[in-house]
C-alpha cells in the first residue's frame, strides 16, 4: 500500500468497569419498579388524594391494588438500597470518586472552557454526580414515611409530614427528567459508543 495514503485512525472503544455496569443496570430496573409501584400506591390511597382525584394510567402501574403496590415497593426497596449501598462501597474502596465524579475542574470547564467537547463532558459529569444525592434522598424520605415511629429523628429532619411526602414525591419527576437529560448528554459527550459501553 502507498505509504502516503492516510489510513483511518482507529479510536479505542470506551470501556466501563463490570461493577459500574452492574450497578447501572440494577439501578435502572429497580427505579422503574419503584416508580411504577409508587404510582400504584398513589392511585389506590385516599390519603394521597389519588383514589378520588387524578389517576395515573394502568399502563404505568405495578401491583394491581394498594397492598400489591406496597408489597412491590417495599420488596424492591431492598434491591434499590442495597445496590446503591454496594456501589458506594465500591466507589469508596477503589477511589472511583476521584476520577469518575465531577470535580472543581469540571466547574471551571463549564464556566470558561473554549473546548466544546470538554464543556459537554463536564456538564455530563456534573449531572450524573448530582443525581446520587437525589437517589439517597428518595431512600431517606421513603424510610422516614415507612417507619415514622422508630425513625422519628429522620422524619423530624423534614419538618412535618406534608413536607416529607412532598420531598419523596418530587424525587420521582427529578429522576425521570434526569434520565432524559443524562441520556442526551451521554450521547453528546461520547456518542452511541459511550452509551453501549455502559450497558453491554
Ligand atoms: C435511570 C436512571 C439512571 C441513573 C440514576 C444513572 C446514573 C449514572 C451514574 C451515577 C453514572 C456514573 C457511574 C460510574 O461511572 O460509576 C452513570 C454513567 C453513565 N450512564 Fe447512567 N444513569 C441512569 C440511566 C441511564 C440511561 C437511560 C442511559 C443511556 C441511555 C445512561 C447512560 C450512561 C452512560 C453512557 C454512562 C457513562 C458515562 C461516562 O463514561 O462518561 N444512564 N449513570
Amino acid at each position: 500500500m502507498d505509504a502516503s495514503v492516510p489510513t483511518r485512525r482507529k479510536t479505542k472503544s470506551p470501556q466501563q468497569a463490570f461493577l459500574a455496569k452492574t450497578f447501572h443496570w440494577v439501578n435502572i430496573v429497580a427505579l422503574v419498579l419503584m416508580i411504577s409501584s409508587g404510582l400504584q400506591i398513589y392511585n389506590a390511597n385516599p390519603v394521597f388524594g389519588g383514589r378520588g382525584g387524578w389517576h395515573f394510567p394502568d399502563l404505568v402501574l405495578l401491583g394491581g391494588w394498594l397492598a400489591g403496590g406496597r408489597d412491590w415497593h417495599f420488596a424492591i426497596m431492598w434491591v434499590y438500597s442495597l445496590n446503591l449501598f454496594w456501589y458506594g462501597i465500591y466507589v469508596f474502596v477503589t477511589r472511583r470518586w476521584q476520577h469518575r465524579f465531577a470535580s472543581s475542574s469540571d466547574l471551571k470547564a463549564v464556566k470558561a472552557s473554549q473546548n466544546i467537547k470538554r464543556k459537554n463532558y463536564a456538564w455530563h459529569r456534573l449531572v450524573y454526580t448530582a443525581i446520587v444525592p437525589i437517589l439517597l434522598l428518595a431512600i431517606a424520605s421513603g424510610l422516614a414515611m415507612y417507619k415514622p415511629a422508630q425513625l422519628h429523628w429522620l422524619s423530624g429532619l423534614f419538618g412535618n409530614w406534608q413536607t416529607l411526602r412532598t420531598v419523596h414525591f418530587i424525587t420521582v419527576p427529578i429522576v425521570v427528567g434526569f434520565t432524559f437529560v443524562h441520556s442526551v448528554m451521554a450521547l453528546r459527550a461520547g456518542t452511541i459508543r459511550l452509551v453501549k459501553s455502559m450497558f453491554f
